[in-house]
């Protein structure tokens, strides 16, 4: 569990990042590990899972159902209700900080014919969970309470037998997909989910692994149709966690930004939905080599070798959002090292992640004297190769771990230290952070519990 207290860290200009790092699992399908373990009939077996706080609370919640969820060596092994069978939680289910946690079961408990209550952190608190609940609420299920704005506390309470439906899913958002996804797992006949702008497909992938009877129709505009049968069985499976994009993008960013840096990041998910960054850093003219591409348990990984690199402002266009939508907090970090302009387009979703991350990077970069610009949608970042006069500046994190992790990588190339307010949060997605970047040679400090 994170502290109350907030823990201030400062990154310092780094000699160059050497070596070979190995991030932790992908939290999107770490999430999806123990849910559908969790439900489906019979044995799960996980490795690579990560263990940040966020997923741990799916993991909790999944037993407060009714699943049995151990850990044996490196392996984490579940036995599941069966679709269809989970039990009413004694307890509020308390998410904490997770946002793919919690809107995703309740789509996949909201339907139940019980009660379950969704409690979170601050920050999940503000979250907006109108998007999930309205397809419920379509489906036939109460919203018995909820803050005002559709915001935790909720509770649910689904009908007797809940109605399956036709939803055009409003936003890019595989979370909102999801939810309305796995309701239908509970729900007689088919439901359909239209997805006109794709977004990351690991429930459609891992669900078929699982063995539910959902197929996947693109039509001639490009839009994705999504069914699903209801009340399908489900069956144990053995996954492998492949290492998370999102997470590799902080060493990546590092090793491009401190001169002479030269790494290896090993086992990373190369699922075309989540390499947008990648994309972009090799357009910025990003030294970046895809070496030992393989497919592991369905899914593409490989190992990423990373130079120090001369990079330039690009545009990024916003159709590639979706496959890169956790990684503008770093990708602006990059941005600022950068010869001119980079101009990031379609940040609509960004204003509702952990924070309100398109204003929390605008601000971190003004407070380390960096020159940017926010739109309404939009962020303009113009960078000066080298970071001479960046830096000296203190960045409000608002409990976002992304917000802290990108601006300690920002600290390791400016002139001056960067210190952010709290590194707590990093916990839950990257427990490992502090000693993998420092294993490379990044001079990061974590203090002491503030008073
Ligand atoms: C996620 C979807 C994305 C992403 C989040 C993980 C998922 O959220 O930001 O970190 O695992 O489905 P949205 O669906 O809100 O875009």
């Amino acid at each position: 569990m994170h502290q109350a207290l907030p823990r201030p860290a400062t990154a310092r200009r780094s000699s160059s990042l050497q070596g070979t790092a190995r991030v932790p699992g992908d939290k999107s399908i770490s999430h999806r590990s123990f849910m559908f373990g969790g439900l489906a009939a019979g044995e799960t077996r996980i490795t690579g899972l990560l263990e940040g706080e966020d997923v741990m609370r799916t993991g909790e919640a999944m037993k407060a159902f009714g699943a049995s969820i151990r850990k044996d060596g490196d392996e984490w092994i579940i036995q599941g209700t069966g679709n269809g069978c989970l039990l009413q939680p004694e307890a509020p289910l308390d998410f904490g900080n997770a946002g793919t946690g919690s809107r995703l079961t309740m789509g996949l408990a909201g339907t139940y014919d019980m009660e379950t209550t969704f409690i979170g952190d601050a920050s999940l608190s503000g979250r907006p969970m109108g998007r999930v609940l309205d397809p419920l609420r379509q489906m036939g299920v109460q919203v018995l309470k909820a803050s005002p704005g559709d915001r935790m506390p909720i509770t649910l309470r689904g009908p007797k037998v809940a109605a399956p439906i036709s939803y055009r899913v409003p936003m890019a958002s595989a979370q909102v997909k999801s939810a309305v996804l796995l309701a239908g797992l509970n729900v007689p006949g088919i439901t359909e989910v239209i997805e006109p702008v794709m977004t990351r497909d690991h429930t459609e992938k891992m669900l078929q692994g699982f063995g539910a009877n959902l197929t996947v129709e693109t039509d001639e505009q490009g839009v994705r149709h999504i069914f699903i049968d209801g009340q399908g069985k489900l069956t144990g499976q053995t996954i492998a966690v492949p290492g998370d994009p999102s997470s590799a993008g902080f060493p990546l960013v590092a090793a491009l930004i401190v001169p002479g840096s030269d790494i290896v990041i090993e086992n990373v998910l190369m699922n075309p939905t989540r390499t947008g960054l990648l994309l972009t850093l090799q357009e910025m003219g990003g030294d970046i080599e895809i070496l030992n591409p393989r497919n592991a348990g369905g899914e593409d990984v490989a190992d990423l070798r990373v130079r120090g690199s001369e990079l330039k402002g690009v545009t990024v266009p916003a159709e590639r959002a979706p496959s890169m939508i956790d990684e503008y907090p770093v990708l602006a970090v990059a941005a600022a090292f950068a010869e001119g302009e980079t101009l990031m387009q379609g940040l609509e979703e960004l204003r509702v992640k952990e924070s309100d991350r398109l204003a929390a990077v605008a601000r971190g970069l003004e407070a380390n004297g960096i020159d940017c610009t926010e739109g309404e949608a939009t962020l303009a970042v113009r960078g000066r190769p080298g970071g001479k006069g960046f830096g000296g500046g203190t960045v409000k994190t608002h409990l976002d771990h992304r917000i802290a992790m990108a601006f300690l990588v920002l600290g390791l190339a400016t002139e001056k230290p960067v210190t952010i307010d709290d590194a707590a949060m990093i916990a839950t997605s990257f427990p490992e952070f502090m000693g993998l970047m420092t294993g490379l040679g990044a001079e990061i400090e974590t203090a002491q519990a503030a008073a």
